[in-house]
Order: C-alpha cells, then structure tokens, then sequence
C-alpha cells in the first residue's frame, strides 16, 4: 500500500509520514519545500508542489492507494501579505478532481474541532466565543466550505475533527465519536492521530463518516 501524505513537512505529516514508513507502508509526501523533508527512506517518495495549483496536485497524485490531508493554513505572522485563506477548500477541491481522474477513492482529511455551528456549540466557551470566532474565523470558515466539499464528493472520505494537537506522547486513550464534548483540556496527541488514520486507511473503517477525537485520560 502507498499512501499520499499532504503537507509532509508539518507537525502531523511528518509524524504520520514516519509512523507509516515505520509500519511498513510506502509514502509519497507532497511538500512545498523537500529541504524541510528531514526523513529518508527507501519506502519514501517526495514530491514537489503547492495544493493551490492544480497541475503540480494532479501530477503528483498517481500510483497511491489513499491520500490523507495534513494540511494547514499559513501561520499568520510567517506568511505576512501573502497568505491564502482558501487553502483547505480549494486544494480539496483540487485534490478530488485528481483522484477522480486517476479513480481513487479513499480520503482522509483532517479537519478540527470547532469547524461548523454543530462541532462548535459543543466546544468551552473561550474557544468558541474568542479563539474560533476572532481569531480563526476565515480559517475555519475555509474548513466549513471544505468539509462541505469532501461531503458531496463521491470519494470513500473519512474527516477527522480532533480537539487541540499536541507533540506530548500522553498515556491515554482516543475518543472516537461523531458528537464529542469537549473541555477547555482536550487534546489530541499527534503520534495517536497519526496512529489512527493509518489503522482507518488499512481496515477501510469509518468511511464517508465524520468523526470527532480527542485525547481520553
Ligand atoms: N494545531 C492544532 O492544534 C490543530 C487542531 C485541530 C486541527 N488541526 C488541523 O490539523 C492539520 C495538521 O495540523 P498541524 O498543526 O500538524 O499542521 P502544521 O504544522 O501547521 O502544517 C501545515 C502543513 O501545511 C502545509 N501547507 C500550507 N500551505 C500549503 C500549500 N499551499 N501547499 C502545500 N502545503 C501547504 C505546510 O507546508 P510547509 O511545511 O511548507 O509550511 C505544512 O506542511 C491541519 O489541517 C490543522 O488545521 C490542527
């Protein structure tokens, strides 16, 4: 199996790009800048592009059994003026248009916690009257129009909601439900993400269903 892993020189890509690699499984990386791309193995293949143009998406897309979403937008203060903020639903759309071309099917994307009025009303107040509305407001509205997106697709999608990432490697458990309620300290370890996409993608799991996860203690 090879797996297509969009936005491998992020905090998530890179984890689910070694995990899977460690696992056994082949790795196309789609990165903007293969210099970020610290991991080499015989098992991984990088490919240049930018998910906003849509010839570098198609031609990278062939020969892969799944894709999986790991992209995010720009950090504000890093990207300056330049910073697109329909990233996540024009690059879906993008993505899908390929995979239907080449007939490939299976999708995971990962959205976040708190992306549409019926995720967000179930988030604490804090974030969803103050991070979420003032602060990520045109990010998670771009996540909205992409969810939608990946829902009226026809692919074997899976989107994936977790609570607050984290790099800490926590002894706890992944909650994986459609409606969860979250607290002011969910988290969601990035190694248990990581982990749980590439289980979805192996046992062909959860497919065109929308999921919520978080870290249980
Ligand atoms: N961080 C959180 O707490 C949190 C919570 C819930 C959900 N999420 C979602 O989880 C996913 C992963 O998050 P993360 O924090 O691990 O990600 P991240 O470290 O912010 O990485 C984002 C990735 O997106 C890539 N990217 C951005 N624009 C691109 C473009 N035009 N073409 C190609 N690649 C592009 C970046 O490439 P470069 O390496 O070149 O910059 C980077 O690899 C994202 O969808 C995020 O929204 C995050």
């Amino acid at each position: 199996m090879k797996v297509f892993i969009l936005g491998g020189t992020g905090a998530l890509g890179r984890i689910v790009t070694n995990l899977a690699l460690q696992k056994g499984i082949e790795v196309k990386a789609f990165v903007r800048n293969p210099a970020k791309m610290n991991v080499q193995h015989p098992k991984l293949e990088i490919v240049q592009g930018s998910i906003l143009n849509e010839t570098d998406v198609s031609n990278a897309i062939k020969g892969v059994d799944a894709v999986v979403w790991a992209i995010g937008h720009e950090n504000k203060k890093a990207a300056k003026k330049i910073m697109s903020m329909d990233t996540c639903s024009r690059g879906s759309h993008y993505v899908i248009n390929a995979m239907n071309m080449v007939g490939l099917k299976r999708f995971i994307a990962v959205s976040s916690w708190g992306v549409g009025d019926n995720s967000r009303k179930r988030t604490p107040l804090f974030f969803r009257h103050f991070i979420f509305r003032l602060i990520l407001n045109k990010e998670f509205a771009d996540k909205e129009k992409q969810e939608e997106i990946i829902r009226s697709s026809n692919t074997n999608y899976t989107i994936i909601k977790p609570s607050r990432l984290t790099n800490k490697i926590k002894n706890c458990k992944l909650q994986v439900k459609h409606k969860l309620n979250y607290s002011h300290f969910s988290n969601t370890p990035r190694v248990l993400l990581a982990d749980f996409i590439l289980e979805i993608i192996q046992d062909n799991s959860f497919v065109r269903e929308t999921v919520e996860v978080s870290c249980k203690n």
